[in-house]
C-alpha cells in the first residue's frame, strides 16, 4: 500500500538518498525551506511501509506549474509509484487553477521520456537557457 503525502522535514535524508540513487542534484535544505514558504503542498513523497520510496517537487508561479526532481527507489520501479505521485501532483495543480505544467528531460534519458509520454507529456521544441543570478547584497 502506497501513501502519497506532503513532504515533512524528517523525510529529508531519505529524499536525498532517492535523488542521489537516481543521479539527480540534491536540493539543499535552505532552498527547500524557501520553496516550502510558497507552495508546500506541491512537494510530495510516496511512502510504503513507513519508508519513503518516491519523491517529486512541484512548483507553481501563478501561471505555469513545473515538475522537478521526480525519483523512485530503483528497487520499487515499474509499480506505478511515479504515476501515483504525478497524479496527485496534477490534482493539486488543478486545485490551484494551474492551466499548464512543464518539465525538463534530458534527450538521452529514454526511460524517463517514455514515462512522461505515457502520462501525456509531449516534447516541445524549446531550448533551455539558464543564467545564475548574483547573491543578494
Ligand atoms: C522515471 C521514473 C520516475 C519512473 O518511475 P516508476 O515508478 O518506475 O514509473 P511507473 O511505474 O509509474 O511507470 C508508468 C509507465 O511509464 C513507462 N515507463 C516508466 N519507466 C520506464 C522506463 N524505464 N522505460 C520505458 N518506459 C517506462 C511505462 O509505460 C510504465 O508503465 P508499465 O510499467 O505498465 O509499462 C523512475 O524510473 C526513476 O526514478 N528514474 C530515475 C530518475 C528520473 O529519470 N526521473 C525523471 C527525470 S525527468
Amino acid at each position: 500500500m502506497i501513501e502519497i503525502r506532503q513532504f515533512r522535514w524528517p523525510d529529508y535524508d531519505a529524499v536525498v538518498g532517492l535523488w542521489q540513487s537516481a543521479g539527480r542534484d540534491v536540493v539543499p535544505r535552505d532552498e527547500l525551506a524557501a520553496k516550502l514558504l510558497r507552495d508546500p503542498q506541491l512537494f510530495l513523497v510516496a511512502v510504503a511501509a513507513e519508508t519513503v520510496v518516491g519523491v517529486v517537487l512541484g512548483t507553481y508561479d501563478g501561471r505555469r506549474g513545473w515538475i522537478l526532481r521526480l525519483a523512485v527507489d530503483p528497487t520499487c520501479r515499474r509499480q506505478g509509484i511515479a504515476t501515483s505521485l504525478i497524479g496527485e501532483l496534477e490534482a493539486r495543480f488543478a486545485a490551484l487553477g494551474c492551466p499548464r505544467v512543464n518539465l525538463l528531460v534530458l534527450p538521452e534519458d529514454t526511460g524517463a521520456l517514455r514515462f512522461w509520454q505515457a502520462l501525456g507529456y509531449l516534447p516541445a521544441p524549446d531550448v533551455l537557457c539558464s543564467k545564475p543570478m548574483p547573491a543578494p547584497r
